[in-house]
């Protein structure tokens, strides 16, 4: 194993022309399996840089293992010292960790989170369809376009984020004037009943409490300034979903749906319970669409072609995109750093599905083409 870091922490950082090694910013090298996690210290060091080191990395190590099994992370101190010391970078921050307020939630009238542009919430029918792993991906497609995003995990009965953002042993902090710092990594903010319920306990919340809480992510929370508030809805049509929509302005829904799901009807009830409310529906995305075969590279369509597509022309909705079932997703999932936001899938057929479906949210969010412009430009500074 210490072979490995050796060979790791020799490559050179273009840049300064030092070896990761000298720098210090090697902060694990762990082979689990067939896969290598390599985790790095990436201050100081632009997105272009990084991808040149994540090549070498990913060269350096090709004769042990197999590309797709390289995992290359990085950690950054400014978004990590967030929840290690939070006073310290965050002016506003208080001592006091951020408290939940479970009593009944006022149902007052839909009001706009000041700072957040545009607030999309991503639902479906049932559980187990790719809700929450479309929501971290698509949170980070838009975060590489240039959007700043931010998530609220709506998920009550099986909240995502914390694992999906490795950040499941995090608790928020609260400002002075007790709003909730949301956690960070990846350059996205999110908030999660996940980080202030312990992942046993079970589930004792009901409808009244959740609206509370909800109000309290919407607008007691330091978001900024947020181009995309993405929101993870618990699947189905029940209590949290009716808070939410008689809470908050939703600029729009997203409705994920596998091609068996849409079959079953759940899907068709989920987009039902938006247009009766009158939140827009802006489309639905076909998630596990089709297994690729790494052998053969011959796609399967094992629950039929198209089947989400045809419901959408029949629905009479939008059509996002559809994301194949891709082993690299899961993984990404279960690691903590979401697919799209790893460089080394550029080009692969779910990167150009994400990339596809969030350039589809931009032009019906964002039209004006100015505007774009400067969001790509941004690409380059950040
Ligand atoms: N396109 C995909 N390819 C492979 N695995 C996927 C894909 N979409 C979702 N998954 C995996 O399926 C499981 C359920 O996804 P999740 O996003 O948690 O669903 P939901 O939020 O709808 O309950 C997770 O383990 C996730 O990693
Ligand atoms: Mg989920």
């Amino acid at each position: 194993m210490s072979d490995l870091k050796n060979v790791v922490s020799e490559i050179k950082n273009p840049i300064t022309n030092l070896s990761l090694g000298d720098e210090n910013r090697i902060i694990s090298v762990e082979p689990k399996g067939d896969d290598i996690y390599i985790k790095y210290n990436r201050d100081g060091i632009t997105p272009d840089v990084k991808k040149t080191i994540e090549n070498l990395i990913i060269d350096s190590l090709k004769d042990s293992f197999s590309e797709d099994n390289i995992y290359v992370l990085t950690e950054s101190k400014s978004s990590q010292d967030i929840y290690k010391s939070t006073k310290s970078h965050n002016p506003n921050a208080s001592k006091n960790p951020a408290q939940l307020k479970v009593g009944h939630g006022k149902v007052e009238e839909k009001k706009k989170i000041p700072g957040v542009k545009h607030v999309i919430s991503i639902g479906s029918g049932k559980g187990g369809v790719g809700k929450s792993t479309v929501t971290a991906n698509l949170a980070a497609t838009l975060t590489s376009m240039g959007y700043k995003v931010g998530i609220i995990d709506a998920d009550i009965y099986g909240p995502s984020m914390p694992m999906l953002f490795n950040r499941r042993n995090d608790k928020p902090e609260a400002t002075e004037d007790k709003k909730i710092i949301p956690l960070e990594n990846h350059g996205i903010k999110f908030i999660s009943f996940g980080n202030f319920i312990h992942e046993d306990e079970p589930v004792v919340w009901r409808g009244p409490m959740l609206g509370g809480v909800l109000n309290q992510f919407f607008f007691e929370t330091d978001w900024g300034e947020l181009d995309f508030l993405l929101l993870d809805l618990p699947p189905g049509t029940g209590d949290v979903q009716l808070s939410m929509v008689q809470s908050i302005e939703l600029d729009g829904s997203i409705i994920v749906s596998t091609p068996q799901d849409i079959a079953l009807l759940d899907a068709r009830k989920a987009l039902h319970m938006f247009d009766k409310l009158g939140v827009h529906v802006i489309g639905m995305v076909e998630n596990m669409s089709s297994f690729i075969c790494d052998n053969c590279d011959k796609e399967h369509f094992i629950y039929g072609t198209n089947g989400v597509l045809a419901a959408t022309n029949e629905l009479g909705v939008g059509f996002l995109g559809s994301i194949p079932l891709e082993l690299g997703l899961r993984k990404g999932s279960d690691f903590g750093t979401p697919y799209m936001s790893q460089n080394k899938y550029e080009g692969s057929k779910v990167y150009n599905s994400y990339r596809e479906i969030a350039s589809k949210i931009s032009d019906y969010f964002f039209p004006n083409p100015e505007k774009k412009k400067g969001l790509l430009s941004k690409l380059f500074k950040n």
